[in-house]
């Protein structure tokens, strides 16, 4: 399976090849009204895209860069949101299904956080060792994830980078094994991939400016291999950790659940901590997170997105032998005991933000209330929803499939479809993302989050708007099978 948009990062790459292709009349005519549409209700985030892109550097006016659609390439400015709803720049209403990346597990601004931040901002921002809220928030993701300690960070990618140090620290081991396809945040030491170099699987920069010396310490092996077991027993006396994403996003079918234990047990005979990174899975899965959903306790996991209630906050969390790497372990007044475990170094300015944990706090407490049963309703009908889809695409015989973990879904094509080495039936696609933009659900990428605050009427609304798309583009003479 691979996904709509370009996976290729680079300008040049993408135009070289789009140059050549060529639309007939009737194709052209119908791109030129889409653009002239489109990019008239939408003028206010392109003019602002111009306007702000000799001192805004954003890779959002380059990652999936197309020539022939360029007209069109802007990011939809956002202006306010509230639960399922979205309104841009020019006050066009949205259905959203980018959920902050899969930050707004309960949709946008809901009452209980809006008045949690509010109450907290009377009391002044503070952020620092101070922060009195932490230890209540690290007692309510312990009680729900079952992971013994708990610290925080920012974002996602700091917590990477500590769940790595932490783990460095207590195996005093240097490598990391992961795995292709995995996306771990913006951490050099995990932007490595794997490359073949001189018949030797290596790992190398993924992109430019990480540097051949970070890579040398990951080891990028395939996920759901039984071959990527035997490396990791190859390795046993060298690896810090094995980092694993249980479900990569980008391929959200493949929920390889007896390689997930297979890993456990092994990395657990073999005394090397397994790290779990549960920024999308985390409670989305489940409120235990994919720990739970496929039986297998983490020795860390980190958290992100959804556990900040629309704030940045991330969490390490993990057994306590890992996690007195950060303050030296347990001890007690009255007694003679003392942090007695070496620590490293972690603790960033804003990392226990006032603001951050009274809205973590509003989140957890009303995810535990739900208890599993919030989950189980959304996955159930975001599974419904990509069921709904996938037959109709079906039956339309477009080689499209979305697949889902929980909420999380994403649009994949078969790769095995003749139709796609057809570069207009590519662009055809491409263009169902504009229509339906242009119709009123935000949608920019092949990957998608459904929220509490979607109702069965704002879903009967999304998949209306997918079918009139692909109607409009066929008389246009796209999508033809
Ligand atoms: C699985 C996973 N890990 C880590 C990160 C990094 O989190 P952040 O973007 O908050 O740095 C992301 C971000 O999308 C992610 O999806």
């Amino acid at each position: 399976m691979q996904q709509i948009e370009s996976q290729n990062h680079t300008i040049s790459q993408t135009t070289h090849a789009q140059r050549k292709i060529e639309f007939s009349p009737h194709q052209q005519k119908h791109l030129d009204s889409l653009i002239a549409r489109y990019t008239e209700r939408t003028k206010t985030s392109k003019q602002l895209a111009q306007k702000y892109r000799p001192v805004f550097a954003n890779n959002r006016g380059s990652v999936g860069f197309n020539l022939l659609l360029k007209e069109m390439f802007y990011p939809i400015l956002t202006q306010r949101s509230l639960g399922s709803r979205m309104w841009d720049v020019d006050d066009n209403e949205y259905i959203d299904l980018t959920g902050g990346y899969g930050i707004h597990l309960c949709g946008y601004n809901p009452p209980f956080i809006k008045k949690a931040i509010s109450e907290q901002l009377e009391y002044g921002i503070q952020s620092g060792p101070q922060a009195a809220l932490a230890g209540e928030v690290a007692e309510l993701i312990s009680e729900l994830t079952g992971m013994e300690r708990v610290t925080f960070c920012s974002v996602g990618t700091e917590a990477m980078m500590l769940a790595l140090r932490i783990a460095r620290a207590a195996t005093n081991r240097n490598k990391i094994a992961l795995f292709s396809g995995s996306y771990h945040g913006i951490f050099d030491g995990t932007l490595v991939k794997a490359e073949t170099i001189d018949g030797n699987p290596k790992g190398v920069p993924e992109y430019p400016g990480v540097t051949q010396n970070v890579a040398e310490d990951v080891l990028v092996l395939e996920y759901g291999s039984p071959q990527s077991l035997e490396i990791i027993k190859s390795y046993e006396q060298e690896l810090a950790a094995v980092l694993v994403e249980p479900v990569q996003q980008h391929r959200l079918g493949f929920q390889p659940k007896a390689f997930i234990q297979q890993l456990r047990e092994l990395t657990k005979a073999l005394g090397i901590p397994l790290i779990f990174d549960e920024m999308n899975t985390g409670f989305r899965i489940h409120p235990g997170g994919a720990q739970v959903w496929f039986g297998v306790e983490a020795d860390i996991a980190t958290y992100g997105k959804i556990v900040g209630g629309g704030m940045p906050l991330a969490a390490v969390a993990g057994k306590a032998v890992y996690m007195d790497r950060i303050d030296g372990g347990m001890w007690n007044y009255g007694d003679m005991s003392s942090p007695d475990v070496p620590i490293t170094w972690s603790g960033t300015s804003y990392c226990r933000h006032s603001l951050s944990l009274a809205a973590a706090r509003a989140l957890l407490q009303y995810l535990k209330v739900q208890g599993a049963t919030l989950q189980e309703q959304l996955n159930q009908r975001t599974l419904q929803f990509i069921e709904r889809m996938n037959a109709y695409f079906e039956v339309e015989e477009l080689p499209i499939k979305l697949s889902n973990f929980g909420s999380f879904f994403n649009v994949n094509l078969s790769e095995n479809s003749l139709l796609l080495k057809e570069p207009t039936f590519l662009i055809g696609l491409q263009l169902i993302f504009k229509h339906m933009i242009y119709r009123g659900v935000l949608m920019p990428k092949s990957d998608g989050f459904l929220s509490q605050a979607h109702t069965e009427q704002d879903i009967d609304f999304i998949v209306q708007a997918v079918k009139d798309s692909v109607n409009e583009l066929r008389v246009g003479g796209f999508l033809n099978t």
